[in-house]
């Protein structure tokens, strides 16, 4: 069973997709990790992260920088955004992540376009959202709680910078699949969300 879990920035997603690999057993893929790998190495190449050949040349990172806490920061997401719009690093990061989407026993990733790119037969689709104001309430206490001292208007202006940027790009923009079933997390405990998400993907299993 293939789960395709997307959704914006701190809809909730990451959480979702999380709990559900464990509740399922399934091995799970963060796909935003990627192009946050990506990211980084155009940082530190001090390379431009809007020239496509620059971003290409920074797709050949080494899997032990998925580990590096740096990658989670705001910084780094918006950058990610930035490389991710260029279609030749979504095609050198297109196989690894449908490779991980078609092993035998299934899987559950997270991201942008899972649910209309890379895995598109997955049996469960699942479209994240939250308001942007309620995303950036946590992802400023996040930040917060780790001694960031930004404000709560950047992160909201950084949320809707991203939304757009990743909304409007003509390759794999993050649009919900046709099929998928919306889960909107603003009012939602998360327990209460990974419940309904749960429902979801039984509902949808017991349709198929
Ligand atoms: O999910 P995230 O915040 O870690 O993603 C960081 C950026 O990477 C996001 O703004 C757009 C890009 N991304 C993408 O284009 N496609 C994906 N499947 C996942 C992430």
């Amino acid at each position: 069973m293939i789960i395709a879990v997307d959704g914006p920035a701190a809809s909730g997603k990451g959480t979702i997709a999380r709990a559900l690999a464990r509740h399922y057993g399934l091995p799970h893929l963060d796909t935003g990790l990627l192009y946050r790998a990506v990211a980084a190495n155009v940082q530190r190449l001090e390379l431009d992260p809007s020239v496509e050949a620059d971003a290409v040349a920074a797709c050949d990172f080494d899997d032990s920088l998925l580990d590096d806490p740096m990658l989670r920061s705001d910084a780094i997401g918006s950058l990610a955004s930035v490389v991710s719009a260029h279609p030749l690093v979504r095609a050198s990061l297109l196989q690894r992540q449908k490779r991980f989407a078609q092993q035998p026993g299934g899987a559950v990733l997270d991201g942008r376009d899972i649910g209309t790119v890379i895995a598109p037969n997955a049996e469960a689709k699942l479209f994240v959202r939250a308001t942007p104001n309620i995303r950036a309430k946590r992802r400023h206490a996040e930040l917060r709680s780790h001694g960031s001292p930004i404000s709560i208007d950047k992160v909201l202006a950084d949320i809707r910078a991203r939304d757009l940027r990743d909304s409007t790009r003509s390759n794999a923009p993050l649009v919900p699949a046709n099929d998928a079933a919306f889960l909107d997390t603003s009012f939602l405990s998360i327990e209460a969300s990974v419940q309904r998400a749960i429902d979801i993907v039984e509902s949808r299993i017991a349709r198929d």
